[in-house]
C-alpha cells in the first residue's frame, strides 16, 4: 500500500478508511496534481509578503477600522489619486487638478504609514494617465519635456513639504508596455525613464525607484523588457526594485521570477528585489486563487500587491475587493463617501489566517506539477502546530498534498495524524459578509514511509487550511 491516504476533511472525508484506500481517485495521484510540504526544510520567518493591495484605501483618514489593516498583516499599498473626477484629474488638466490628486495620494500615504506599510507613489496617475482618457499628452511628446519637468518639480516640492520619504517608493510609470497608461512609443518611454531617474535620484538619493511595473512578464522573448534593460544598464538607471504585473489568468509567479533571474544573469543586471505590484485578475480575486498567489509569492520570497478591478470611488475603498459595507453593492461610480460599517469577505479571512495564525517558520513547498494547485505552510515550535493554506488557481478537481519528512519534527515514520480543516467559502460575491472560516473538524489520516498524502476535491473558489500537531 502506498503511503497516500484518505480524503481531507470535506465531503469525501466521511468515506470509511477501507474505501479510501481502494479509492480509484487516489490511484490517480501524480506529481502533476500533488503539492508538497517539506517539514525538514524551514525557509525563514513569515513577513506576509502578499498582504498588500493596489489602491483600496479611502481618502478619509481612519474610515476603515484599524483591525482590518492589522489583522490581515497589511504590508503596503500603491496609489496616486487614480480616476478621481474634476477637479482632481491630474497634471495634464492643470496644476490645481494635480494638487487635488496629490492630496489623495498623501492621505493614502499617511494611512499606509500608520500601519508601518510601504507606499508606492503611482506617478502616472498624478500625471493623469489613469486609463480613462487615451488622448492626454504623454511626457516628451514632440520632444518637449517642459510640462513634464514642471510636473516633476511640483511633485518633488510636495514630497519635500510633506516629509513623505519614510516608507516611500517611487513608481516611475504604470504599465508603460500596455496601451492604457502609456500611449507613446517605447523609445519615448525610455527617454522619460532616464530623465526621471536622474532627476529623482538627484533630489532624493535614497528614494527607491520601482519599475518598469509592466503589464507583461519577464522572459527572454519579451523584447519590450529586454529593450528596457538594455537601455537602463548603460544609462545608470536600473530600478532599485524590479516590478511587473501578474494578471493574465494563466501566469506562474514562480516561473516568471525564475525568468527574471535568468535575464539578470544573462544581461549582467544586479539581483535587486522584486515586487509584483499587481497580482490577480478579477476572476482570481477569490479565496482559492488568493491562497495560490500567497503560496507562489512566499515560495520565491517576493512581495506582491493585489490588483484592483474597481473604478472611480470604489477604487478608493474596500481594500481591493476584500471588504464590504452597507451600500457597497450599488453603482461603484456613486460616492458611497465616508460611510463605514465595514465587514470582511472570505478572502480577507484568508489574509487574516495567513497573518495571525500561520506563525513560526515557513516551510519549503512545491506546487503541483501542473502549476494550478499550491500550498503555503508554516510550523510553529511553540505551539507544535503545522499549518497549510491551499488553493487551486481557476480550476477544480482532485488534488493532493504530500507532507514529507514527518520524523524531522519528531513524529513516527508511520501512524495516524488528526488533521483539522477550515474552509474559506465563496459565493461569488465580493461584498458578502463572512465572519470566520468554516471549521470542518478533525479527520484521522493514516500514513507510512515518513510521508503523509491526502486528497482534496478542490473547487475553483474555495481555499483550504489544514492543521495538525506534532
Ligand atoms: C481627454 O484629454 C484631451 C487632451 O487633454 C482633452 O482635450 C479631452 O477633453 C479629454 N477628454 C475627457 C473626456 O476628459
Ligand atoms: C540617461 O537617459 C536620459 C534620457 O535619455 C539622459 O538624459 C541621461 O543623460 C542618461 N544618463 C546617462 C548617464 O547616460
Ligand atoms: C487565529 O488566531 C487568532 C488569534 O490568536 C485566534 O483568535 C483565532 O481563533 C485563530 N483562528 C483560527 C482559524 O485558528
Ligand atoms: C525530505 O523528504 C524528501 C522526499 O521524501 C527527501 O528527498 C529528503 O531527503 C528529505 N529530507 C530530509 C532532510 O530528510
Amino acid at each position: 500500500m502506498t503511503p497516500w491516504l484518505q480524503a481531507a476533511g470535506w465531503s469525501a472525508a466521511l468515506l470509511p478508511l477501507s474505501y479510501a484506500a481502494a479509492n480509484p481517485l487516489a490511484r490517480r495521484q501524480t506529481s502533476s496534481t500533488t503539492a508538497t510540504v517539506n517539514l525538514a526544510d524551514q525557509i525563514g520567518t513569515p513577513e506576509h509578503l502578499a498582504a498588500g493591495f493596489l489602491y483600496g484605501i479611502p481618502d478619509t483618514a481612519n474610515q476603515v477600522p484599524s483591525y482590518f489593516y492589522t489583522q490581515m498583516g497589511f504590508q503596503g499599498t500603491r496609489a496616486g489619486g487614480s480616476q478621481l473626477p474634476a477637479p482632481a484629474r491630474g497634471w495634464v488638466y492643470g496644476e490645481n487638478e494635480f494638487q487635488n490628486r496629490f492630496d489623495s495620494a498623501l492621505s493614502n500615504y499617511k494611512t499606509a504609514r500608520q500601519y508601518d506599510g510601504t507606499f508606492q507613489i503611482l506617478v502616472a496617475d498624478l500625471w493623469g494617465a489613469d486609463g480613462t482618457n487615451h488622448s492626454i499628452p504623454m511626457p516628451g511628446d514632440n520632444g518637449d519635456f517642459s510640462s513634464y519637468d514642471a510636473f516633476l518639480t511640483a511633485l518633488i516640492d510636495n514630497i519635500n513639504s510633506n516629509d513623505m520619504l519614510p516608507g516611500l517608493i517611487y513608481d516611475l510609470w504604470n504599465e508603460p508596455d500596455g496601451g492604457n497608461f502609456w500611449t507613446a512609443s517605447e523609445d519615448q518611454f525610455l527617454q522619460t525613464w532616464g530623465r526621471t531617474h536622474a532627476r529623482i535620484k538627484g533630489a532624493f538619493p535614497d528614494l527607491d525607484i520601482i519599475g518598469p511595473s509592466s503589464a507583461s512578464q519577464p522572459s527572454s522573448s519579451n523584447t519590450w523588457l529586454t529593450n528596457f534593460y538594455n537601455f537602463v544598464k548603460p544609462n545608470g538607471s536600473i530600478p532599485d526594485i524590479y516590478s511587473w504585473h501578474e494578471e493574465t489568468n494563466g501566469d506562474q509567479v514562480d516561473r516568471d521570477v525564475a525568468a527574471q533571474h535568468a535575464l539578470e544573469s544573462s544581461m549582467g543586471l544586479p539581483n535587486n528585489p522584486i515586487n509584483i505590484n499587481e497580482y490577480g485578475t478579477l476572476q482570481e480575486q477569490q479565496p482559492a486563487a488568493t491562497a495560490w498567489y500567497i503560496s507562489q509569492l512566499e515560495r520565491v520570497g517576493v512581495r506582491g500587491l493585489r490588483g484592483n478591478w474597481a473604478s472611480s470611488y470604489s477604487l478608493h475603498d474596500y481594500f481591493a475587493g476584500l471588504l464590504g459595507k452597507p451600500g457597497a453593492n450599488t453603482d461603484e461610480d456613486l460616492q458611497e463617501g465616508e460611510a463605514t460599517g465595514y465587514w470582511p469577505n472570505s478572502e480577507w479571512l484568508v489574509y487574516q489566517y495567513y497573518n495571525l495564525n500561520m506563525t513560526g517558520e515557513r516551510l519549503s513547498t512545491t506546487a503541483s506539477g501542473d502549476g494550478s494547485w499550491d500550498v503555503y505552510a508554516t510550523y510553529d515550535k511553540s505551539s507544535g502546530r503545522v499549518k497549510m493554506l491551499c488553493g487551486a488557481r481557476l480550476t477544480s478537481g482532485t488534488f493532493y498534498i504530500t507532507v514529507e519528512n514527518l520524523s524531522s519534527l519528531g513524529l513516527p515514520t508511520s501512524g495516524t495524524i488528526d488533521i483539522l480543516t477550515y474552509h474559506f467559502d465563496w459565493s461569488n460575491n465580493q461584498f458578502e459578509d463572512n465572519p470566520s472560516p468554516d471549521n470542518q473538524g478533525y479527520y484521522g489520516h493514516s500514513y507510512s514511509g515518513n510521508s503523509l498524502t491526502f486528497y482534496i476535491g478542490a473547487t475553483e473558489t474555495l481555499a483550504y487550511a489544514f492543521e495538525f500537531s506534532v
